[in-house]
């Protein structure tokens, strides 16, 4: 059994600013995708803490507060960095195509 990436387009270059954060929803799953200054970035999009959407936070330089309680974590890394968050954030690989930014979903098949 291996682990496979499917990409799927998540949103044109041009929806997120710089330092901001778009909320991405598909399959039934949500996910947070990040507007850095050095690239884009993706992550699960509840925060690990409670029921807060992370696309309802704040991008503050690498890291991303939680709109509820305002707990951190490092955009680059997933790392929770201040209380009450302590568990990590999962990421997404990242890439661009054709202006279109793409997040890598992981697909379990068989080798
Ligand atoms: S729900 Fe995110 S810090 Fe509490």
């Amino acid at each position: 059994m291996t682990t496979e990436l499917e990409w799927v387009a998540a949103c044109s270059a041009g929806d997120i600013e710089e330092e901001d954060v778009l909320r991405f929803d598909h399959t039934g799953q949500t996910y947070a995708i990040y507007h850095l200054r050095n690239g884009f970035f993706a992550s699960d999009g509840w925060c690990t803490h409670e029921r807060a959407h992370l696309a309802d936070g704040l991008v503050l330089g690498d890291q991303i507060e939680c709109p509820m309680h305002l707990g951190r974590f490092d955009i680059k890394t997933g790392d929770p960095l201040n209380p009450p968050v302590c568990k990590k954030l999962r990421l997404h690989p990242v890439k661009l195509q054709d202006g279109n930014v793409l997040i890598g979903l992981s697909v379990a098949g068989q080798s």
